[in-house]
């Protein structure tokens, strides 16, 4: 734990220009710096970091955040260890708490338990690569085409076909066996102790920062189960692991895209192709946990599961997971039977990446999936494919992107998109959505939503002003929930407390981005009275709202008022009358 004053201290201590420009060559423009993205691929800078508000924001990807958030994307690491990494060059000591005695217990076994999770991976590694023992498992690699780099890379070894050989290992080198049972890999019976992996190939399975967490195993040949893996243990969560993260990080870092596949054998022949943007799950299907894991790293997913029924359910699945959470994924397609490792065998790493450029958005393979299974020749199937379709359908927050996936799907199914808004429940989610999405345009438009978020931000008068007239009268969507988090957040108005310690308490991406945008390009507001900003930004929002109104009652005169239409026209106008008369 690191005391907040410490934290604090470490801010103080560090400017945001130096911290990046050790990783970002930065030039001065204006009143920012501005570089290379070093979050995504550009060739024209979009990088910019605003040495007064201690914020960086990219225009390019949307990444932003003060320096620790800077130094926990880039290194790929947490905010305590950001603030130990920053402390450190700024020559800030860091002492942590002090530990309880049972902390200190549980910190005395973590460090156990890793070092003999290094023990055993150099012990399966010496058996695989010295000794008669080892042969087997070398031929067996060899017949794979693992040749050694690749081996060394994952650390790989070979577990050999004797009943306690890792048990003597651990016990001659001093380590707690009981340490090593809370692991899983090594078990008890009545007559002693004895190894849970025998006569298999080992992959160790690590965490984000190359630690051994856990070990694979899989059989040299045909036998079953192919794969045993350590069971879940204080340091292994199968849950929340991703199988080469470690080796992947630096890579995702620049393509700002990873790709998942499901076998271990899978990540080695995309590696050993030099394909290195690659996770994969551990024996277990894809988790929430892992969506978001992927999500904190990389702003695009593409999945590559096998193309039999199981690897198009986990695909489907999948696509739920990042619908959810508003990560843009996509579906490689592999030829029928093949797996990365077959395809890559067969095919150079080019016409991967071809089939990697060619991946169709997740939501359409799906729906494309639902239709060879019931081809939409009938009512009913129609209405089956609907059905199927909808809950997915509904998952989809982007409301352009859900537009165009509507017209597609009537498209294909022959429907018109009243009938589908019909099924989708009574034209309900159609005409609440719609107006919420029609709301955006006559809600002030970006522009007047940023001068009033760099406002809120800026002026504490403006604060309680805004507060005042209803957030919710001056904000919508992301810019209201961004509205909020401030309020909640910057209680003490005369503190000298720094907006960028804003950013470590926005969570959610998009507000993210949002936040560190107008927070770097608010120079403009710098030296005005935010009275009269205020006050043109309040005008500006009426014009808008008068002019919609009239528009609707235009569009009510030539409507049927019995239509669905008309009467959803009419509550749309009413909320804007509700919304103008608080104005
Ligand atoms: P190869 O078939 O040798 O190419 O291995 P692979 O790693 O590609 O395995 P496969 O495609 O058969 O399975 C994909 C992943 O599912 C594996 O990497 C394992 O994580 C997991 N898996 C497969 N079989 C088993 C099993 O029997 N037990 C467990 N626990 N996991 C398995
Ligand atoms: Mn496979």
């Amino acid at each position: 734990m690191i005391p907040e004053e410490k934290v604090r201290e470490v801010a103080e201590r560090i400017s945001i220009v130096e911290v990046v420009s050790e990783y970002v060559a930065l030039r001065r423009a204006g009143g920012n710096f501005l570089g290379l993205c070093p979050f995504h691929g550009e060739k024209t800078p979009s990088f910019n970091v605003n040495p007064a508000r201690e914020i960086f924001h990219c225009f390019g990807c949307g990444s932003g955040g003060n320096a620790f958030s800077f130094i926990m994307k880039i290194e790929g690491i947490s905010f305590p260890e950001a603030v130990k990494h920053l402390a450190k060059k700024s020559g800030i000591e860091i002492e942590e708490r002090q530990l309880t005695p049972n902390e200190k217990k549980n910190q005395d076994e973590h460090t156990q338990f890793l070092r003999i999770n290094d023990l055993t991976t150099s012990y399966y590694r010496s058996i695989l690569l010295n000794g008669q023992e080892g042969e087997p498992a070398r031929q067996y690699l060899a017949k794979r085409s693992v040749e050694s780099p690749i081996s060394d890379a994952y650390r790989l070894g070979f577990a050999p076909d004797r009943r306690d050989g890792l048990v003597k290992h651990l016990k001659n080198n001093g380590a707690d066996l009981d340490s090593a049972l809370k692991l899983g890999i090594v078990r008890k019976s009545e007559t002693g102790w004895y190894d849970l992996f025998r006569n298999r190939l080992i992959f160790p399975i690590r965490d984000s920062r190359g630690q051994v967490i856990a070990f694979a195993g899989r059989v040299l040949d045909a036998a079953l189960p192919k794969y045993i893996n350590s069971p879940e243990s204080p340091l292994y969560h199968k849950s929340s692991v991703l199988f080469g993260l470690d080796m992947a990080l630096p890579s995702i870092r620049i393509g700002n895209s990873v790709i998942i596949v499901e076998g271990y054998f899978d990540h080695l022949a995309l590696y050993r192709a030099g394909v290195l943007n690659v996770v994969a799950t551990c024996g277990t299907a894809l988790t929430g946990i892992h969506s978001s894991m992927i999500k904190r790293h990389a702003e695009k997913v593409y999945t590559l599961f096998d193309s039999d029924n199981a690897g198009k359910k986990a695909t489907i699945r999948s696509m739920e997971l990042f619908l959810e959470q508003r990560i843009p994924a996509y579906v490689i397609s592999l030829p029928p039977g093949d797996d990365p490792d077959s395809f890559l065998a067969m095919h150079p790493a080019e016409e991967f990446d071809t089939l990697r450029v060619k991946a169709r958005p997740a939501f359409e393979y799906f729906v494309r999936s639902v239709l060879a299974e019931t081809p939409p020749d009938s009512v009913d199937s129609k209405v089956r494919i609907i059905d199927e379709i909808v809950p997915r359908f509904r998952k989809i927050v982007d409301s352009v992107e859900r537009d165009l996936y509507e017209k597609e799907i009537c498209r294909l199914l022959g429907i018109t998109v009243h009938a589908l808004r019909k099924r989708m429940g009574g034209g309900k989610l159609s005409g609440n959505e719609d107006v919420e999405g029609k709301n955006t345009s006559i809600q002030p438009g970006d522009n007047v939503q940023d001068i009033l978020m760099a406002l809120l931000l800026n002026y504490p008068e403006a604060r309680a002003e805004i507060t005042n007239t209803g957030l919710e009268s001056m904000f919508a969507n992301d810019y209201l929930e961004l509205a909020r988090l401030v309020l909640a957040n910057l209680t003490d108005f005369n503190s000298s407390q720094r907006l960028s310690q804003l950013a470590e308490v926005i969570e959610k991406p998009e507000l993210k981005t949002l936040f560190s945008r107008i927070m770097v390009s608010d120079n403009y507001l710098a030296n005005v009275e935010w009275r009269t900003v205020f006050d043109q930004c309040s005008r500006s929002n009426e014009k808008k709202k008068v002019a919609s109104i009239k528009e609707i009652a235009a569009q009510l005169a030539v409507l049927d008022p019995g239509s669905d239409e008309y009467s959803r026209l009419l509550m749309q106008a009413d909320t804007l009358r509700t919304r103008k008369s608080k104005l």
